[in-house]
């Protein structure tokens, strides 16, 4: 409703609507009771003025009705803000089963956007309309957060971890991107673009050019080059875990924990090889801390994960 004036953003995303009927709502409760009590102010100060000089206020001693009244109200309007507040909290950081999956590193002052088909992008992101794009996130250096208004999603973006942002867009067009995490000078500049297509342009515009080949495919060169694959054999004779199948499963640590593999395992398992060694391996794998980039860890990650489809050999 508001949507034409310049103050409020675009609706362009399935949760926008959702985020925005709670919003209104807590502008009209809070409205109408800033209202209603000023207005009482006004008219009681009014009503029960002082009308000579020596008039003294009659005496009162509480009243049950008033006090059970002025608590159950707001108490029940607290717990619907509470349950729906809740609600779109979920929905928003539950990703749906199957999305599509793209990296984004942040780092002063600009956003670098890693496609799994090897497209790369900086400040620009495309996205196709309709399909749920689940983002996974870090910074190489400060905290920042990524945001994007029309779609009322906005999530901190740290370095040393990764985090998640979903959304699915529903119109196509160009949607301001932020940084809205104060990060140093050009702060301010660390803006983008979020370009939404139709399904079959984003086909064509991801087809257009990536000499360097997927990102799985970085990532299997680099696994070589870095003389991972030494340790982490196929065959179950490495001294390293096999990689293949364990994305996405249950690992048994030493200390005899579990541990889900994900991309935060996998990057600590290459950052901090002895930090969770899994059971039946030594802690004899060296750190790779200041040796690869976060964007290569990514692609790292990357490679990993595609080789969930894999069988997995039994470990000796
Ligand atoms: Cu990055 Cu502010």
């Amino acid at each position: 409703m508001w949507t034409g004036t310049p103050l409020f953003p675009e609706r362009a995303s399935t949760m926008a609507g959702r985020v925005d009927a709670l919003y209104f709502f807590l502008l009209g409760i809070t409205a109408f009771f800033s209202l209603l009590i000023a207005g009482l102010i006004v008219y009681y100060a009014i009503k029960y003025r002082r009308r000579t000089p020596d008039a003294v206020g009659a005496p009162i001693h509480g009243g049950l009705a008033l006090e059970v009244t002025w608590t159950v109200i707001p108490l029940f309007i607290t717990m619907i803000l509470f349950v729906w507040g809740a609600s779109v909290f979920f929905a928003m950081s539950r990703p749906p089963d199957e999305t599509l999956d793209i990296y984004v590193v942040g780092k002063q002052w600009m956003w670098k956007v890693q496609h799994l088909d090897g497209q790369r992008e900086i400040d620009e992101l495309h996205v196709p309309v309709g399909r749920a794009v689940k983002l996974i996130m870090t910074s190489e250096d400060v905290i920042h957060s990524f945001f994007i208004p029309a779609f009322r999603v906005k999530a901190d973006v740290i370095p040393g971890r990764y985090t998640t942002l979903w959304f699915q867009s529903t119109t196509p067009g160009r949607y301001h991107l932020f940084c809205a995490e104060y990060c140093g000078t050009k702060h301010s500049g660390m803006i983008g673009q979020i370009v939404v297509m139709e399904p079959s342009e984003y086909q064509t515009w991801l087809s257009g050019g990536s000499p360097e080949g997927s990102l799985a495919s970085t990532g299997a060169k680099l696994f070589a080059d870095l003389a991972c694959n030494t340790c982490h054999r196929s065959d179950a004779q490495g001294r390293g875990p096999v990689l293949e199948g364990l994305f996405g499963k249950t690992v048994t640590l030493q200390s005899g924990e579990t541990v889900a593999v994900d991309e935060a395992y996998v990057r600590e398992s290459i950052l901090m090889p002895s930090a969770k060694v899994a059971a039946g391996f030594q802690p004899i794998m060296p750190t790779f801390q200041g040796l690869v980039t976060e964007e290569q860890l990514l692609a790292l990650v990357e490679y990993v994960k595609s080789l969930r489809g894999l069988p997995q050999v039994q470990a000796r």
